[in-house]
């Protein structure tokens, strides 16, 4: 049985790692070491009877992989801690991070700007600059990747973990075509010859939903609209058929229209490679739609981590109610008041003691104030790994919305 990171309310025995895998048998990063065949995705919907799917309502939560196992850990990272040293002091920008991530599944991270949710993804990409001080464990399949060599490293990156960045013009080379760039993704990991990795390429800018696939191999990123670069981002990331994409804001500087169809599609191309994502976005109601469990930062931690019907629904973290309260209720039809959560979060290099979240929360007490809450399993039946960092997680529980502890005076009184 996989173990559990958190402990539950009341005890304090930890978890230990566990080993499920190895990442090449070579060392090399190659996948399986199976050398330089081109990797056969199948076609698209191979591998759908499970958790993670393309019924994504279906597979919500975690396990409940039908008939077989449940879905196997991809990635497991366990107490990562970030800091940058400065003129102005320590940033501490990630502060103890303990998440898990399963073949196929979609984590949603979200957390206001500056919570940490680049800089802990950027640690398991391996891309966090020499300055940074890392602990912790970052499990790919097992294997840590923070005491791999960098080349090992650089193996991983763009053959097992994909990754789509906010803005595809920093990504991509302005002076090589498109097609040469994807290629040489492939060319970078994979012994083939050119002209199967041009193959490839067609076949992922197909996928992406490019018209006239193989003429716009040629085409430079100046010819294509933001949308068509952040299509060729995701062509880019899968084309090796990775385990896990990571996705840091992949929309954010697209227009509502094309962010949605951004969407659909990285969705759709995650189903037909069979990867998880781990999807980085301010936006709730992005992760309502599209995660099966959501991991939210705050103040450089994870402070609410379940399902994402548990974490919507049974909420037991006062930031994630202020920031439900914060986005428009669809069914509301705009009828209902949005909340936002007043005041700012506390600055990383001089943490105050006890819950970083205590100036803004309108349930603090003294005991917020002595200690900054563990995150803790909330004893949610329906989802045993749903956990919250809060001492008075009981509280939210004995509300049915706990979005009206943050209504205003003139609105009334609170619950
Ligand atoms: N190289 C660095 N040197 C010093 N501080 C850094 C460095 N990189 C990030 N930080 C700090 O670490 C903290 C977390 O940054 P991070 O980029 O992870 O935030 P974020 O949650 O991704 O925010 P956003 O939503 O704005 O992208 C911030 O306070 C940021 O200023
Ligand atoms: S520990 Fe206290 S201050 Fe922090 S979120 Fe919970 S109630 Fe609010
Ligand atoms: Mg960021």
């Amino acid at each position: 049985m996989t173990p559990s990171l958190w402990p539950r309310r009341g005890s304090r025995s930890g978890s230990g790692p566990d080993s499920p895998g190895q990442l090449g048998a070579d060392g090399t990063g190659d996948r399986d070491g199976t050398g330089p065949e081109v990797l056969d995705f199948g076609p698209p919907g191979r591998g759908r009877d499970d958790a993670f799917g393309p019924d994504r309502a279906a597979g919500r939560g975690t396990g409940g992989a039908g008939p077989g196992a449940p879905p196997a850990e991809v990635l497991r990272v366990e107490n990562l801690a970030v800091s940058f040293p400065t003129e102005d002091g320590t940033v501490r920008a990630v502060r103890g991070a303990s998440y898990v991530v399963h073949e196929r599944e979609v984590l949603g991270i979200v957390g206001e700007s500056g919570s940490g949710k680049s800089v802990s993804s950027m640690a398991v990409m391996g891309l966090l600059p020499r300055t940074a001080r890392i602990s912790g464990r970052i499990l790919f399949r097992g294997e840590d990747i923070l005491t791999m060599s960098r080349r090992r490293q650089r193996g991983l990156r763009g053959l097992r973990i994909g990754m789509v960045f906010q803005d595809p013009m920093t990504a991509l080379n302005p002076v090589h075509t498109i097609g040469d760039q994807l290629a040489e993704a492939v060319l970078s990991h994979q012994l083939v010859d050119r002209k199967v990795a041009l193959t490839r390429a067609e076949e992922m800018l197909d996928l992406v939903g490019i018209p006239q696939a193989r003429a716009r191999l040629r085409s430079y990123p100046h010819e294509f609209s933001g949308g068509m670069r952040q299509r060729v981002m995701i062509a880019m990331a899968v084309i090796n058929g990775p385990d896990v994409i990571i996705a840091d804001e992949p929309t954010t500087a697209l227009d509502v229209t094309v962010q949605a169809q951004i969407l659909e599609k990285l969705l759709e191309v995650k189903d037909a490679v069979n990867a998880a994502i781990v999807l980085i976005t301010h936006d709730l109601g992005v992760i309502a739609g599209i995660a099966h469990r959501v991991l939210v930062m705050y103040a450089g931690r994870p402070v609410e981590i379940g399902g994402t019907d548990a974490v919507f629904y049974r909420t037991r973290m006062p930031y994630t109610a202020g920031l439900l309260g914060s986005i428009p209720a669809l069914e509301s039809a705009g009828t209902d008041r949005l909340r936002p959560i007043g005041g700012f979060p506390p600055s990383l290099i001089d943490m105050p003691a006890g819950c970083p979240f205590r100036p803004r929360c309108p349930l603090a007490d003294d005991a917020c104030r002595q200690a900054e809450p563990d995150l803790l399993s909330t004893g949610d039946e329906d989802d045993p790994d749903h956990v919250a960092a809060c001492h008075h997680w009981d509280a939210l529980a004995a509300v049915p919305d706990p979005t009206e502890f943050f209504r205003t005076e003139s609105e009334g009184k609170r619950p």
